[in-house]
């Protein structure tokens, strides 16, 4: 089995940060976003890599190499335009060749192991297993209607869910997917949708299954989710770099790479990247804080580059 990593993101939502350090690289509780999809992917056995990169190929390409440091072999494809899940898996196909693979989100952290769904996809000789996840409320995902651990209908955020299973980010295909591709459409938000060729493999009657996945899953891809990550992967405790020189109270869950200068009232819930140098007359709450930042007042739920702020 190989791994795919889709990496080829904007990553608008991190803006600006995002806009100097591509998203995958992006350190979460000193590690980074990336690191955690290695492991989790060593976890079930896989050591061959293809990230999917984008516009961020030569950040990415530099920082990761061939993967030894990380303990994977690396390869890369290059994803012209981010147009969907279903758009950017078609550029790891000479990678997959007749393999099975698991597709990862690249702005996913799990707490728990994946390993027994890849156990799981082998022993039922399955087309398709998709993580899927017990929520609250799924309209903002894609809903899978199961039968048993059968996935029977597939539905892309859906009004009137008929089920609270959400589609939870990791997917093992059989190469069925391949002969699925060509034929799809883009949807009404104009990209090509992962859930719609699932859906096409249950439509063409091939056995789709579901894995329920029961710990915290994490998409770290806004400021909320990025905070709520670092802080549910430190436990509320803090995390100091190296050579950092802070003049500054801590309260919890705060993260301060290294090198970076901080002096400020008071910090919490916050991140501040490697090398930053910070100087906020007030608190520093909720934030997300890279490159020269001089700011009198507190700052709160902001996301800064230096003067540039989403
Ligand atoms: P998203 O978080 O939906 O997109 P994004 O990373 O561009 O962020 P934003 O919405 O803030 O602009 O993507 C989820 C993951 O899938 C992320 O790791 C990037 C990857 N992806 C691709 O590789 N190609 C694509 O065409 C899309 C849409 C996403």
């Amino acid at each position: 089995m190989k791994g795919v990593i889709l990496a080829a993101g904007k990553g608008t939502r991190l803006y600006p940060v995002t806009r100097h350090i591509a998203k995958p690289l992006l350190p979460i509780a000193g590690r980074l976003t990336l690191d955690y999809a290695f492991e989790q992917l060593k976890g079930m056995g896989i050591t061959e890599v293809c990230v999917v990169v984008g516009e961020n190929e030569n950040a990415i390409r530099e920082a990761l190499g061939d993967g030894s440091e990380y303990g994977v072999e690396l390869h890369y494809s290059r994803q012209i335009e981010p147009k969907g899940l279903a758009h950017a898996v078609g550029f790891a196909k000479d990678f997959v060749g007749d393999d099975s693979f698991v597709l990862y989100l690249g702005d996913a952290v799990y707490d728990r192991s994946l390993a027994e769904f890849a156990k799981k996809f082998e022993e039922s000789g399955c087309a398709n297993l998709n993580l899927v996840m017990w929520v609250e409320d799924p309209r903002r995902f894609g809903v899978a209607n199961l039968e048993g651990d059968r996935i029977v209908k597939l539905v892309e955020k859906p009004q009137e869910p008929e089920s609270n299973y959400a589609m939870a980010g990791m997917y093992i295909f059989g190469p069925q997917i391949w002969s699925v591709l060509p034929d799809l459409q883009p949807s009404a938000r104009g990209e090509y949708e992962i859930t719609d060729a699932i859906q096409t493999l249950v439509d063409r009657g091939e056995d789709v299954r579901a894995g329920i996945y029961e710990g915290n899953w994490f998409d770290t891809g806004t400021l909320d989710s990025y905070l709520e990550t670092t802080a549910f992967l430190l436990n509320s405790q803090s995390l100091m770099g190296h050579e950092v020189a802070l003049n500054a109270p801590i309260g919890s869950s705060v993260v301060i790479g290294d090198r970076a200068i901080v002096n400020a009232g008071l910090i919490e819930d916050s991140a501040i990247l490697p090398g930053a140098k910070v100087n906020v007359n007030g608190t520093i709450r909720h934030c997300l804080l890279a490159g020269t930042v001089n700011h009198d007042g507190d700052l709160e739920n902001a996301i800064f580059w230096g003067d540039e702020r989403n």
